[in-house]
Parts: structure tokens; sequence; C-alpha cells
């Protein structure tokens, strides 16, 4: 059986873009299959990236609305939630029931950059302010306090001489865009989110 997932996005959805991708390429061994695309935003690209995919979409009235949540997960019968770029707070009753079933992707080397307000450009420009030689992405499962629950994976990109928060973003996004799949694809497979790690070498590492 499949795993359904729910993503929840508030921006572009390049994430949840790489992840219908990866899913399609398994073709019909995929084991998961994304099932909601919800939003607290109407315009989020990441809504528009679901409707060319035919993934039914909600856009929540009230996004710190605990019930709405669970109305909206319920009925899609999810198993496993996706925060891919979810910039809002998941409502505490959410983030209870749905604990150890509901992931995050965040642009960091976790525990380094991150938290309340650490998000988009400031993340990058932390990174950089901080003189950090590397950073990346971080796949992590959600708990009460922000990017601070267990991590599943990590990958490292370097951080070079010239970088703005825009370059570094970039870098990083590309390496976001290979964990996250990796993440949803070995929790399909162990029936639950698990520690993973991306089975190609990154070549940006020397
Ligand atoms: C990504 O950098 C992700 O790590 C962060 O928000 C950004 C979302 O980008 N949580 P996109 O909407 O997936 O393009």
């Amino acid at each position: 059986m499949r795993l359904r997932v729910a993503t929840v996005v508030s921006g572009r959805g390049s994430n949840l873009a790489a992840l219908l991708e990866a899913l399609g390429r398994e073709g019909d061994r995929a084991p998961a299959e994304i099932v909601l695309v919800a939003s607290d935003r109407a315009d989020a690209g990441g809504l528009a990236v679901a409707r060319q995919h035919a993934v039914p979409t909600h856009v929540f009235n009230d996004s710190a609305d605990s019930a709405e949540w669970r109305r909206v997960l319920e009925a899609a019968g999810a198993d496993l939630v996706v925060l891919a770029g979810y910039v809002k707070k998941v409502p505490a009753e959410v983030v209870l029931s749905w604990r150890g079933r509901m992931l995050n992707i965040h642009p960091a080397l976790l525990p380094r950059h991150g938290g309340a307000g650490m998000y988009g450009r400031r993340v990058h420009r932390a990174v950089l302010e901080a003189g950090d030689v590397r950073s990346g992405a971080t796949v992590h499962l959600v708990t009460e306090e922000y990017d601070r629950g267990p991590v599943l994976g990590q990958a490292s990109v370097p951080v070079l001489p010239d970088d703005s928060p825009d370059t570094l973003a970039a870098r990083v996004l590309a390496v976001e865009h290979r964990l996250l799949p990796a993440a949803v694809l070995a929790a399909a497979r162990a029936g639950k989110p698990v520690p993973f790690a991306l089975d190609e070498p990154d070549p940006l590492i020397p």
C-alpha cells in the first residue's frame, strides 16, 4: 500500500515539484503518493504545482485552527505530513497528534540557523554572517519547538567566499530537491519516517 502524503506549503513549491517528479520517476512502483497540498496562501505557487499534477488542494480559512487541519488531513486519508516551505506555525494540537509523522525541510544544517523567524533569505544571511564554510539542508521531525525535532537526514554544500544570500540559497535548494524526495521515499519504504542518507554522493563535496 502506498504511503499517503499531505504537503503544506506557503511559497513557490519547488520542493513539492521535486517530490512529485521523484515519485513520478518511480512510476507504478512509487511507494508514496501526494494526496493533498494545503496552504495558508491562496496565491502560493505550490498550489499551482499541485493543480498541474492533478493533486487536490486546500487553502486554510484559518491556518491557526487545529480543527480545520484535522478535518482536511483526515479527509485526505494522510499517513504523513510534509511541511515543504510552510512558514506559519502549525497549531500545537496538530503537532502533537502528528508527532513522528510530520516532517519539515529547513535550508541550513540544523541545529545551526534554525528557530522562529529563520526562513528564506534570513537563514542564508545568517550563515554568511557567521562565516560558516558549509551550509546545507535538513529534514527533521516536527516538534513543538521550531526546527528542533530529531534530524532524519542532511545534505551539505560549501559556502563560497563570494556568496550572496541568493547564490547560497540556490546551491542549498539544489540539494533540498534531492533530500526531500529521499526522506519521503525512505519513510514510505519503512512505513514511517526514519533516518536516511542520500544514496548518491554530493558532487559538490570534494
Ligand atoms: C525551502 O528553502 C525550504 O527549505 C524552506 O522553504 C523553502 C521553500 O521553497 N522551508 P519552495 O517553496 O519549496 O520552493
